[in-house]
Order: C-alpha cells, then sequence, then structure tokens
C-alpha cells in the first residue's frame, strides 16, 4: 500500500512539473498507461494473500490511476489556457487608436461664431430673433423699400425659387439674399420696444471663391423704440465691439447707402495695431420699412445692422480660404 501511495506522489509531482502540453501528453501514457507504474501494481495483485487485501490494493491502484488523471486533466487546462494567453499575447493587434474613447469634437467654426455673436448681444440686452430661409419678394426686397426695378436688387444675385408660399406668388419666392427680411417680420409679430438680433443662413448666386459661399451667414440688428438716434446706433456697435473683440479694438461708422436705412453707414472695426477691419452695414431704419413694418414713422424711430458671420470665423482663426470650412475635411477641421 505505501509502495502505491509512493507511485501515486511521484506522478501527481511530475504531474505537477510538467511545463507544456506536450509534457502532458507523455506523462499520459507513461503514469496512466499499462506499463506505467502504477498499472505495475495490479500484475502483483495476484501474489496478495486474501481477498482482502487483494481487494484493499486494488482500490488503491484504481484511486492512485483517478488522482493521477484528474491532475492530468487539471494541469493540461491550465496549460491550454495559457498557451492561448501566449498566443493572443503574440498575435495582438495595437487598436488603441481606433478602440479608445472617441476624441470629442466641437461645433463648426461659424456655428461658434454665431452662438458668440448671439451671447454677445444678449449680454447687451437684445433678443433672438429668427426668419424663414425661403422668402417672399416682399419681405425681402419691397418692404425694405427695393420695389421692382430698383437697382439695389441688382446687388443681390438672387436665387429664385419655384415655389408660391403662402401669401406669395410663383416667381416671386427668393431664398433670402440678408437677414434684413426678419425686420419686417420681427415688426408685424411684435411691439415696440425692439431689440433683436437674428442670425441665419443667406443665399446669392456667386461663384465661390476664397471670400464668397453662394450659403453664408449673417447677423442682422433691430432696434425700435422712441427717440432711437444716430448716437445710440453709434454707442451700441462700440459697446459691441468692445465686448466681442476685446478693450483694444475701437468702431467707426462711414457714410455708404442702402434702401432701407436712411442715413446708412458701413461699420469698421480697428485693430489694436491700427489696421481697419471692413465689418458690415446699418443705419437708421427707413420711414418706408417701418411704415411695411406697420410702424408710424413719427413716433416709433430705429437702427439696423448687419454683418457676415463666416467673415468673423475666417478672422478668428485666420483661414485663408472661406472654402475649406465647408470641405469637410478632417485634416482642416480638427485644428481648432
Ligand atoms: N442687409 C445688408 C446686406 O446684406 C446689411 C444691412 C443690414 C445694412 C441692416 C443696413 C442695415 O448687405
Amino acid at each position: 500500500m505505501d509502495d502505491i501511495r509512493a507511485a501515486q506522489a511521484a506522478a501527481l509531482s511530475q504531474v505537477e512539473q510538467a511545463d507544456s502540453l506536450e509534457a502532458i501528453a507523455a506523462l499520459d501514457s507513461t503514469l496512466l498507461g499499462k506499463q506505467g507504474e502504477i498499472a505495475a501494481f495490479k500484475r502483483q495483485l495476484g501474489s496478495l494473500e486474501t481477498v482482502d487485501e487483494k481487494k484493499a490494493a486494488g482500490q488503491a491502484v484504481n484511486e492512485a490511476l483517478q488522482a493521477v488523471a484528474a491532475a492530468l486533466e487539471t494541469r493540461q487546462r491550465e496549460l491550454g489556457d495559457a498557451a492561448l494567453q501566449a498566443k493572443v499575447a503574440a498575435e495582438r493587434l495595437d487598436l488603441t487608436e481606433y478602440v479608445t474613447a472617441p476624441t470629442r469634437g466641437h461645433a463648426h467654426l461659424v456655428t461658434q461664431a454665431w452662438e458668440r455673436l448671439e451671447d454677445v448681444f444678449i449680454g447687451l440686452g437684445f433678443q433672438v430673433a429668427e426668419g424663414p430661409e425661403v422668402e417672399t419678394d416682399w419681405h425681402n426686397f419691397e418692404a425694405l423699400n427695393m420695389g421692382e426695378g430698383h437697382p439695389a436688387r441688382g446687388e443681390f444675385d438672387t436665387l429664385f425659387v419655384d415655389y408660391a408660399p403662402e401669401g406669395g406668388s410663383e416667381g416671386r419666392t427668393v431664398l433670402r439674399t440678408h437677414t434684413s427680411p426678419v425686420q419686417i417680420r420681427t415688426m408685424l409679430e411684435q411691439e415696440p420696444p425692439i431689440y433683436i438680433v437674428a442670425p441665419g443662413r443667406v443665399f446669392r448666386r456667386d461663384t465661390p471663391d476664397a471670400t464668397h459661399m453662394p450659403v453664408f451667414h449673417q447677423i442682422e440688428g433691430l432696434v425700435i423704440d422712441r427717440n432711437i438716434t444716430l448716437a445710440d446706433l453709434a454707442g451700441t456697435i462700440e459697446a459691441f465691439t468692445h465686448a466681442f473683440f476685446g478693450p483694444g479694438f475701437s468702431s467707426r461708422l462711414r457714410p455708404s447707402y442702402f434702401p432701407f436705412t436712411e442715413p446708412s453707414a458701413e461699420f469698421d472695426v480697428q485693430r489694436p495695431d491700427g489696421s481697419w477691419l471692413e465689418l458690415g452695414g446699418c443705419g437708421m431704419v427707413h420711414p418706408n420699412v417701418l411704415r411695411a413694418g406697420g410702424l408710424d414713422p413719427t413716433e416709433w424711430s430705429g437702427f439696423a445692422f448687419g454683418f457676415g458671420i463666416d467673415r468673423m470665423a475666417v478672422m478668428r482663426h485666420q483661414v485663408a480660404d472661406l472654402r475649406d470650412m465647408y470641405a469637410d475635411d478632417i485634416r482642416f477641421a480638427t485644428q481648432f
């Protein structure tokens, strides 16, 4: 019996030390096979004297064989797992670039400029208004003091739409050429005092180049109240300039012409280095425009301004070509 147990212990320690699947396979036949040490005891059973002795020894041999078989199986599984892990490690592909947490994107540069402009004007006490991108000829031109055949209409390279909206007629529907029609809609919708800005998309039949796109963005401003003067316009532009560009910047108005404002001006912003930047148009709302908006020009007065949002984004980020902003090239987008 002691010999059997010693043989079992020796076999188990061999299994324990096996360090490869090949070694396990070899041990399987040497330890459990007919020629194996433990099996050899079976052949000696006949030399035992009593039946009880034979029975006990036979049982011990079977138990030893079972224990070794179980140990082999366990060790084989262990080595198999390790082998698999080693294989996985060896064949590992470095996919970290693809499986790391997605990098956080950002809003389009124009959206960023749009939102910042809204923030600044809200800070100055304005509300945000909206109007449709598909407009009637009346809102886009006529109500803005540009009647049929007015020469200023020619400056807009208008895109006409083959559609007649409610209150409009076919051939007189346009993709709005500026955000100024929101002036009219706001005057018709709400009672003065009015202090609104209206950012939005506008359309002109322009060939894309470094500084033009047929689709671009403007922000319109409209103030209607009692006793509003040109000084209020100049002061608002100056306050906006400081709030948006910073304390080192200042603004100026230059006489200009728009059919819907009288007097009209261009407004420029001066950078700290002294250079000037042309920003947009502005002026006192023309009496005809007030009337088109249902307001009495003897009671109400106001000013309006409008400028390009895309240009602000281009300037802020020193983008050399406006078209890059709309090319959807990830190499461009990730720079900002
Ligand atoms: N709508 C004008 C343009 O697109 C800008 C403007 C707006 C001028 C309001 C005066 C007042 O050029």
